[in-house]
Parts: structure tokens; sequence; C-alpha cells
């Protein structure tokens, strides 16, 4: 599958949005479905719909096997050891819930710490906040040095001898930076720490490989990655998912149940509980099936030309200022300009077609210590190319104009 022709696949840029060409730029959002996987769930409610894992019939085996086959599918693009490591969840949001609530309960105490850095999204802060409130945890920050990048040896620093977790981004969604996470590993996995990793922004863009990363536990969002909302995928090593505690109780989790006591079921079911998001996953085989076609040597040389294109515009444009200079950086180009509001440099480029993210983009703390209350950010995805950047510049300047900066 050639890149060049990749929009086409992609039925949404056929539309007019206001009489403009969709510029979009938002994949850190969410990225655009290509048609096969709109195509793969419609044809999974038409012709072969039936929940999962319960009835014997012959539409319930067959999806069975189709939902079954996707976690097949994530186990080898992500080169996972086993296929039950994988675990379906509503998104990554819920991953790190999962782990942070399961961990928490089992090996958490008043006065323990964990390790989260100043360029986490909410996703990777609340949950473990909520261990602060309720459990008396410490929670210590990882600082960014002033390229907006987080080293091993930043991380370090805040490590005691009370850390019992290390919770950090592989690609920051605000300054693209990319995490030296197989060194963090290493280094926690010397001190006996466990390390989860939010991978939402790196999954859809650089290659993945769990059994080389080493991490304990890996979050994605399947809606970043060309795939279905409402999933995401949780990575854990067996031997965590073993030893930690169901997250949710209901159906299709237990292995027998009593009016005195419950048994769970085996991986992968014991954190699967209740109907899933059948659909979604199934068709979420398509976006990997999608991914592999363009191949991701293919689309990360696509995506780094893109990258260093839009920061050259983006440089030479005077009175933009981009966020974040660090030494590995992906997909997201983030930037300020003196005097005009990002929601209103997001809505003026709008009416150009030109779709990008203004606010704190779910980071806060990174935003706090930038001294910035919101930014906006431009983001990449498969389908865009040089012209679709030229066109944010040229929106940027009709923005300009219009505030007479
Ligand atoms: C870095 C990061 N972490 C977590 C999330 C949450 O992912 P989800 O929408 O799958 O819950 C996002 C989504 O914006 C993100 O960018």
């Amino acid at each position: 599958m050639k890149i060049e022709n990749i929009k086409k696949e992609f039925p949404i840029f056929n539309n007019k949005i206001e009489n403009n060409d969709l510029v979009y730029l938002d994949s850190a959002n969410s990225s655009q479905k290509p048609l096969v996987v709109v195509d793969r769930i419609y044809d999974f409610y038409t012709k072969e719909f039936s929940n999962i894992g319960r009835s014997v019939h012959y539409l319930a085996v067959a999806a069975t096997n189709l939902y079954e086959n996707t976690r097949t599918a994530v186990q080898k693009y992500i080169n996972a050891k086993d296929k039950n490591e994988i675990v379906f969840t509503k998104g990554a949001t819920e991953a790190i819930n999962l782990v942070a609530s399961t961990f928490g309960q089992k090996y958490l105490k008043e006065g323990d710490e964990i390790i989260i850095t100043e360029l986490e999204h909410h996703s990777n802060y609340v949950p473990w906040h909520y261990l602060r409130k309720n459990k008396g945890i410490k929670i210590n920050f990882a600082e960014i040095d002033e390229h907006g990048d987080i080293s091993l040896e930043s991380v370090e620093k805040q490590i005691t001898s009370k850390t019992k977790m290390i919770a950090l981004t592989h690609l920051s969604n605000v300054t693209g930076a990319i995490l030296p996470i197989k060194e963090i590993t290493e280094l926690a996995h010397s001190k006996g720490i466990p390390v989860l990793v939010d991978g939402c922004q790196s999954a859809p863009h650089m290659k993945m490989d769990m059994q080389d990363l080493n991490c304990d536990f890996y979050a994605i969002s399947c809606h970043k990655m060309y795939g279905p909302t409402g999933l995401g995928i949780l990575y854990a090593k067996k031997k965590w998912l073993d030893d930690l505690p169901p997250y949710q109780g209901g159906g299709g989790m237990i292995n027998e149940v009593k009016k005195n006591d419950i048994s769970y079921g085996e991986l992968p079911n014991k954190f699967e509980a209740g109907t899933m998001a059948t659909a979604q996953v199934i068709a979420f085989n398509e976006s990997i099936n999608f991914l592999n076609k363009i191949g991701i040597d293919n689309l990360i040389n696509h995506e780094n030309d893109l990258l260093n294109y839009g920061e050259e515009v983006l440089r030479k444009n005077n009175s933009v200022k981009l966020i974040g200079n660090p030494k590995k950086k992906g997909a997201v180009l983030s930037f300020t300009i003196d005097g005009i509001h990002p929601h209103d440099i997001a809505t003026i480029l709008d009416e150009d077609g030109v779709a990008i993210r203004a606010g704190h983009h779910c980071c806060q703390i990174l935003h706090d210590k930038l001294g910035l209350t919101a930014s906006a950010r431009a983001s990449l995805g498969v389908y865009n190319t040089r012209d679709d950047l030229d066109k944010l510049n040229e929106s940027i300047n009709n923005c300009k104009k219009i505030f007479n900066k």
C-alpha cells in the first residue's frame, strides 16, 4: 500500500468541511478511520453478529474466534510473548486505571511512592491521585528539562527505597518527546520496581516490541491507531496478570460462583468482565492489517519527513513559538503565538478547514510548568502530506493578519 495514495483509503477526506477540503491535524486526539475498518464493523453487524464466549451456536463460536484472532494480531504487532498478555479495555484510560487500582489494592500502602513525569496526560496522573487520596501514597514527578524532555537521570533522581512503581508516557502528546523507556525500565528493574508505559501516542507511530522494551505494563488507545472508539489495550506481563486481583466483577470473568465464594477465570477472561466491545475488537484487526500493509518503516519515514518539514515551516514563521525541542521527537507540533489565544487560533484555522486542537491537551501540570494555560497543537497521521503543513502555515498567516500580528 503506497503512502502517497493513502488519503483515498479514508472516506472522511471525500467530504467538504464547510466548503473546504479537510486538513486533519488532530490525530493525537483521535485518528480518522480507513474504509476497511468501517466496513468491517458494518459486515460484522449485518452478517456475523453474535455475543462472544457464551453460546455454542454457529454465530457465537465464529464471533468468539474473530475476537480472539484480534488478540493474536495485537500480540504479534506489539511482539508480546503470549496472547494472554493482551487485555481489551474500553480505552487506554481504563487500562491505566486497571493497573493503578489492582496494583494499588494489592501492593501499595501509606507512605509508598510512585513516580510519574511532568509530561503525563491526566489519564496517567488521576488514577494514581486516587491512591494518594485513598491510601496515602506519595506521587513524585520526574521533571522536564528546558527542551520538554525527560532523561533517565531525571527519573533516577526521584527513585527512593519507597518507590513501588514508575508510570510514564512513551511519547508526549504536547512536546512530542520520546522517552528512553528501555533504559528507564532497565534501571527500574535493577531496583525491583515495575514500569507502566502510557503508549497512547507512541503505538500509532513507532515500532512496538514489548519483549525488547521489557516494561511490565503498556497502555494503548485503539482509536488513535486507525481503529474504532471505545477500545483500548492493556499489555501486561503474564506474571502480573496472574498475580493481580480482577478489576471488575461480572459475567465472563468467573470460574465458579457459589453462595459463599467465587473463583475467577483464567487469563484472558479474568480481566474482561461483562459484554466486551466485540465489533470494535473485531474491526481493530483491520486497523492492524492496514498498518502492516503500509509497513512500519514506511510509516516512520513518512511521518519523520512531515515532522521535520512542519518544524522547518513553522520555525520560519516568525511569532510562532514551537513547544519542546526534545532529542527524539514524534508526530506532534505544539505551538503558541504571542497575543493570540490558542482557542482563537484553532477557531480561525477551522474556518480554512484546518483541524487542530487547542487547550491544555489534558496536560495541565506540563502547561503550568511551561507558564501557559493553553497551547495549539497540530498532530500528524499517516494520511498527512507536506501540502497539509503548507496549508497550516497559510492559515496561521491568515490568523496573524486578523489579529494584526
Ligand atoms: C498520552 C495519552 N494518554 C492517555 C490518553 C487516553 O486514551 P483513551 O482515549 O484511549 O482513554 C490519551 C488520549 O488523548 C493520551 O494522549
